[in-house]
């Protein structure tokens, strides 16, 4: 197969592939373009999760407004700061701010005032331009989007989740729609925001065909950053008994997506993600090997970062990281932001 110029079709075969040899190829090609239009240094962001008071009510995901069991909580601006004071002590140059979607003015001026403070407290010779911030707090107008990119944000995290409309029908509430999520996305480029967005893997319906169509989507939308993970279905939600792919399958499923995405995509940051370490302890490590170049050690203090409990068997403690990644050939880059490779060559244009 010629790895430089995937069809569609090609694509498909390659989210389908079963036999270990095949499998090897696609994890080489993967780690080869990773290598070539990026290099082996894994970025790291540390990660805060504000909040998990949330207006939405996905059907998937364990702090949606209607589960009554989730104790709801919220970080403070001097916590955040603290974490930001974490990063830089640690060498992450960077974070990544998540919380549940809230429209409410207050939360939209905590926001902003706490961009503003983070960026103005880590500023120092060791890092002129400050922490590197991305931040994830859901769908919003486009002038939320650019109070917060003005008070210092300049990275945006949303999934799409998944880019067939009725599968992402079904997966939401009749308020949330596929059209509104694509145009959030659009709405972040505008403003200049370097946009994430990714998938659930492994979503009960979904096929392989629409997994090569969410590649070919984030490759038309030109995003520049991906996160994707396996569906892990929640007891407390509408879809707890769903009849969603086995665990094992989604780790593997979402594998061969990291891989093949690299190949189609080439420069784009590609996060090894938490969920995958809530079914495999190395999981992040086979995403690493796989293509991905992003990590994201879990920094929330830990008096809260069991309720942000979106699917089960997410870390309720900080992630420690180790001096260097358990695979070889890589290292983490600290005290570098780490900004995607396709973002930095499309600002040179
Ligand atoms: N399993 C896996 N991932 C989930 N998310 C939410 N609920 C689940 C779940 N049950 C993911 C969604 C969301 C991100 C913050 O967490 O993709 O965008």
């Amino acid at each position: 197969m010629d790895y430089s110029n995937l069809t569609k079709a090609d694509i498909v075969e390659l989210l389908s592939i079963k036999d270990p040899i095949k499998r090897t190829a696609l994890q080489k090609a993967a780690e080869e373009t990773l290598f070539e239009k990026c290099g082996p240094g894994i970025y790291l962001r540390g990660l805060v999760e504000q909040s998990n008071i949330c207006r939405c009510d996905c059907h998937y995901c364990g702090i949606r407004k209607s589960n009554k069991k989730s104790q709801r909580y919220e970080l403070t601006e001097g916590d955040l700061l603290n974490v930001a004071q974490q990063c830089v002590d640690l060498g992450f140059a960077s974070m990544v701010i998540q919380a549940g979607e809230r429209h409410d003015a207050k939360f939209i001026s905590f926001m902003e005032q706490a961009l503003q403070r983070i960026k103005k407290e880590t500023t120092s010779k060791q890092l002129p331009k400050g922490l590197g911030i991305t931040i994830s707090l859901g769908e919003h107008t486009k002038e939320t989007y650019q109070r917060w990119f003005n008070a210092g944000a300049h990275r945006y995290l949303l999934r799409v989740e998944t880019t067939n409309p009725d599968l992402f029908a079904k997966l939401h509430p009749p308020e949330q729609s596929f059209k509104a999520r694509v145009q959030a996305l659009r709405d972040l480029r505008d403003i200049g925001y370097q946009v994430g967005t990714g998938v659930m893997i492994g979503l009960p319906g979904q096929t392989v065909d629409d997994l090569a169509n969410d590649i070919l989507f984030f490759k038309k939308e030109d995003i520049d950053m991906i996160g994707m993970g396996p569906f892990i279905p929640h007891a407390d939600t509408p879809m707890s008994d769903s009849d969603a792919l086995p665990l094992q399958e989604s780790l593997e499923q979402t594998l061969l997506m990291i891989g093949t995405t690299r190949l189609v995509l080439q420069d784009v940051n590609i996060a090894a993600t938490t969920a995958l370490e809530a079914i495999d302890p190395k999981g992040r490590d086979y995403a690493l090997q796989f293509g991905a170049n992003v990590m994201m050690p879990l920094l929330t203090p830990e008096s809260v970062c069991g309720d942000y409990n979106l699917y089960p068997g997410k870390p309720k403690v900080q992630n420690k990281i180790l001096v260097k990644p358990n695979v070889t050939g890589r290292h983490y880059a600290f005290d570098e932001w780490g900004d995607s490779q396709h973002a930095l060559l499309k600002v040179m244009e």
